[in-house]
């Protein structure tokens, strides 16, 4: 990528205020596709050649928006190029005047994903052909736990809470790469670990930080995505990787252990700003950093969004804003109560679902 930045220099200059480009080779959505500028996923050509259908214009921060597929397929080796294409179409057509606007999922939005194929399409030096049979599910998955590799040996996927190790830690993980694994250690879009190319998986089980960074967590500690947020990002409003441990803890002693079992695949995803850098709306409960205030001081508070899937090409919608950070806390305590008890589902954590559930019992949210 380095080499072609060298030589584009003119596309590289003039990128839209930010540019989040995903190749990815796995058949689920760990990756979050339809979150980026520019997508390549994988599926079959008509002949039978391995390569990428193309993604694109999504995006999160103030005017979220999820990703079109579009009619193209390309091979590996002309992914550069379909990279190029896209940045000579920004360059060409979108907005530098208008920083709010400066996103290439806004063009996307504006001209529509056929032309936008069109105009990718006119600036390729060769004919590229119509999407290919896809082979990416787009299903949730966080490649948790123990995995067969293709050569026998295993990945092992780490849960990290809050995403953080202290520098004494990542040795101790860079030790336990090379000493059970091929010493590859892949960071995950969750903030979590996978060691790969381990033989003995027993052996690596028995470490003792395996007893604290879990293959197989409990739900609530591998709900949570905390951004950077305070004290190491100015933009932050709160400490999102200290809230994430008390909602943790306010979790496992308030949700009944009965029924957990339901609250497999659930994401609370939690963000210290408006930027979104934790995908809140891309999770069934994202919560986001603010103020509130009554007569007599400001407090810190959350705004509440409820129903992002990915899989079902869906974002979160803000539901509760300004809530206090208790009342909060009481809220998700109560819809994943509902979801243990099998009154709603986590496909039911939405606006709709979640509204309906509380009028039926006459209260609202917090009520
Ligand atoms: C101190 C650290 C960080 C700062 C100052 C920061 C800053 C920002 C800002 C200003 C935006 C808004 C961009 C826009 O409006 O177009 C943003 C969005 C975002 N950031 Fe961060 N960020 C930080 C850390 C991270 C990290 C560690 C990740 C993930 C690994 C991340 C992922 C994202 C994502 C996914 C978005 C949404 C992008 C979109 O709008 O499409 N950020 N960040
Ligand atoms: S969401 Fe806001 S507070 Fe959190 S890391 Fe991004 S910019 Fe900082």
């Amino acid at each position: 990528f380095r080499t072609f930045a060298l030589e584009e220099e003119r596309l590289t200059s003039f990128l839209p205020r930010k540019w989040k480009v995903v190749v990815t080779g796995c058949p689920t959505d760990c990756a979050a596709v339809k979150l980026h500028c520019l997508a390549f996923t994988p599926a079959r050509g008509a002949d039978g050649t391995l390569g990428y259908n193309v993604h694109a214009g999504g995006g999160l921060s103030d005017s979220p928006r999820v990703a079109d597929a579009l009619d193209l397929f390309v091979t590996p080796d002309r992914v550069t190029d379909m990279v190029r294409a896209t940045l000579q179409t920004y360059c060409d057509l979108g907005d530098f005047e208008h920083k709010a606007v400066n996103r290439f999922r806004v063009l996307v939005h504006q001209l529509g994903p056929e032309r936008i194929t069109e105009e990718l399409r006119r600036r390729l030096p060769y004919e590229v052909p119509g999407a290919g049979e896809s082979l990416w599910t787009g299903e949730f998955e966080d490649h948790l736990g123990v995995h067969e590799d293709r050569h026998g040996s295993h990945v092992v996927g780490l849960c990290i809470p809050m995403g953080r190790l202290t520098d004494e830690e990542w040795f101790e993980v860079a030790r336990l790469a090379r000493t059970h694994g091929d010493g590859g250690v892949r960071m995950s879009q969750r903030q979590n670990l996978l060691l790969t190319g381990i033989g003995d998986v027993d052996a690596l089980l028995r470490e003792p930080f395996l007893d604290t960074y879990r293959p197989e967590p409990d739900q609530f500690e591998r709900a949570i995505v905390a951004c950077t947020s305070a004290p190491f990002c100015k933009f932050a409003i709160d400490d999102m990787k200290t809230n994430g441990r008390k909602l943790i803890a306010h979790l496992r002693e308030h949700v009944p252990d009965e029924g957990r079992e339901r609250l497999e695949g659930l994401r609370i995803h939690m963000s210290g700003c408006k930027a979104s850098c934790a995908q809140v709306q891309a999770a069934q409960i994202g919560l986001r950093a603010t103020m509130t205030k009554d007569e007599e001081a400001y407090q810190q508070a959350l705004d509440v969004s409820l129903g992002g899937d990915l899989g079902a090409g869906r974002l979160g919608q803000w539901v509760r804003l300004e809530d206090t950070i208790e009342d909060t806390w009481d809220s998700v305590t109560e819809i994943l109560r509902a979801v243990c008890a099998g009154e709603l589902t986590l496909d039911d954590v939405t606006p709709a679902g979640v509204g309906a559930y509380f009028s039926e019992r006459g209260s609202d949210l917090d009520g």
